[in-house]
């Protein structure tokens, strides 16, 4: 018997389906799934700090290759896989936890009580290797045949990678001119089918879930954060803060939010160790969005909306996307990351808000672009939705809600080159896009070239171009 089986989040229904299925949602009422264990007969270690000496270690027969990634030495937190020889790993994780002591008087913190958790360190540049090796994983245990996601261009680089390196060829939708060009670049060189849709992030999710779901024919796996498999990857983030700061729980944990993804990781973490009485103390949570891509933030902030253990209020949400529907409003913020307006995971956002008596800022691009610089200046660099966690922290300090003295963790979450245009714009003036964009064109010569291949948001034309 597995010691983990999927079950729907919904507390009206609770289906639960084996990990050896495959489900977007819950097939009996359409909400998320969640990964759960029997815990009694997982050998969960009495406390965090056994995972300590695998940091490092070789293994018997040669390098511990599990024990070298930063998300599978702490396996017995996510114990979904049957046997070890189904992990996808590439030694992602290997991040770190800086104390930024020039940056935290930036922004109204005392000294040493700001650290910023680098997760542009990552093999891929961004936080979502963690998740990606998860789901490959279950990807490899159910013999998928091709993999795919919508991306804003951190998921497609890091499928992207995980598709080379496992061999199981990768499709990745991206909203046409919507993403970075760093990121862009790897798709390609990675060598994944690039479709190029004639929309934005909302509309490429909403293409590629139906085309994994209504043409099994295409033997389409999905990669976004749907995928409650990702996100059991990216609980480890939260270990390795707890592991960076010697096990002490800090005060604040802060991260950008986008399709909601990391911040209901990050719930789960928490509540899973708190169970299992690994930690003492719950930190607070703060999910920062842009202010032109702020759909939680309107929803929570503005209009209440709340966990309620599970029964939230459906409606007030529909009735909010109808009413952006109707005056045909999108998504809009130069830290494309997070362009997102219609967030699948905002329930279990919820949920991790709940838990962690969490809070929801919105900071606008302005305010994104100074705190990516200052991030820069005093020495570390981030992308422009990295540093929306940076910018809600400073927010939340003049507000009083954050003390000068607490510990407060901002997620980094991808690298500084990823988005190089936002940078140079930033700094020279230059709209490197516009040049590139106006630039004569070459047939690429590669032998190896991955041109990216338009089409439009038409459900028959992206079929036409899997097949
Ligand atoms: N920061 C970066 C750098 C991201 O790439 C993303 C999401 C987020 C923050 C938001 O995280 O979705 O878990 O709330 N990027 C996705 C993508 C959507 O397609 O790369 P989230």
């Amino acid at each position: 018997m597995d010691l983990a089986y999927q079950q729907c989040i919904n507390p009206d229904c609770n289906a639960t389906y084996s990990v050896s299925e495959v489900h977007v949602a819950c097939a009996q009422c359409g909400a998320l799934l969640d990964i759960r264990y029997d815990w009694q007969r997982v050998a969960v270690p009495k406390s965090m700090a056994f995972f300590e000496h695998r940091w490092m270690t070789k293994g018997e027969s040669g390098p511990g290759v599990l024990d070298f990634s930063g998300v599978w030495r702490f396996r017995e937190l996510l114990p979904f896989y049957r046997t070890e020889s189904d992990i996808v790993t590439v030694g992602e994780g290997r991040t770190n936890l800086q104390q930024a002591h020039l940056l935290a008087p930036q922004i109204g913190l005392n000294k040493g009580r700001l650290f910023l958790q680098y997760e542009g360190l990552n093999p891929s540049g961004s936080f979502k290797d963690n998740g990606m090796t998860a789901a490959f994983t279950h990807a490899r245990m159910v013999g998928a045949r091709r993999v795919a996601c919508a991306s804003t261009g951190n998921t497609s680089a890091s499928l992207a990678l995980y598709a080379a390196l496992s061999q199981i060829p990768g499709v990745v939708f991206i909203g046409s001119g919507k993403i970075a060009y760093g990121k862009l670049s790897q798709a390609l060189d990675y060598g994944a089918l690039t479709l190029q849709i004639q929309g934005d992030f909302d509309a490429c999710l909403r293409r590629v879930r139906q085309i994994a779901v209504d043409r099994p024919d295409l033997g389409i796996y999905l990669m976004n954060s749907v995928n409650p498999f990702r996100l059991e990857g990216q609980k480890a983030i939260m270990y390795r803060v707890l592991e960076a700061m010697n096990w002490e729980v800090p005060d604040w944990i802060v991260v950008p939010g986008g399709n909601l993804g990391n911040c209901s990781a990050f719930g789960k973490a928490f509540s899973e160790m708190q169970c299992l009485g690994l930690i003492k103390k719950v930190p607070r949570l703060a999910v920062i969005q842009a202010s032109g891509a702020n759909p939680l933030y309107e929803l929570v902030t503005q209009k209440g909306l709340k966990w309620n253990g599970g029964r939230f209020d459906r409606k007030r949400v529909a009735e909010y996307y109808g009413q952006l529907d109707g005056a045909d409003v999108h998504a809009h913020t130069i830290a494309s990351a997070i362009e997102i307006g219609r967030p699948v995971n905002l329930p279990k956002a919820l949920r991790s808000l709940d838990f962690m008596q969490g809070v929801v800022r919105q900071v606008d691009d302005e305010t994104i672009l100074e705190h990516k610089a200052m991030v820069g200046r005093f020495g570390f660099g981030c992308e422009p939705a990295s540093a929306a966690s940076v910018a809600g922290a400073h927010l939340l300090v003049e507000e009083g809600l954050i003390g000068r003295d607490e510990r407060v963790v901002c997620i980094l979450t991808g690298h500084l080159l990823k988005d190089p245009d936002a940078t140079v714009k930033y700094h020279t003036g230059v709209d490197m896009k516009a040049v590139q964009e106006k630039a004569p064109r070459q047939e690429p010569k590669g032998r190896l070239a991955c041109r990216p291949v338009p089409v439009p948001d038409d459900l028959e034309a992206v079929v036409r171009a899997l097949q």
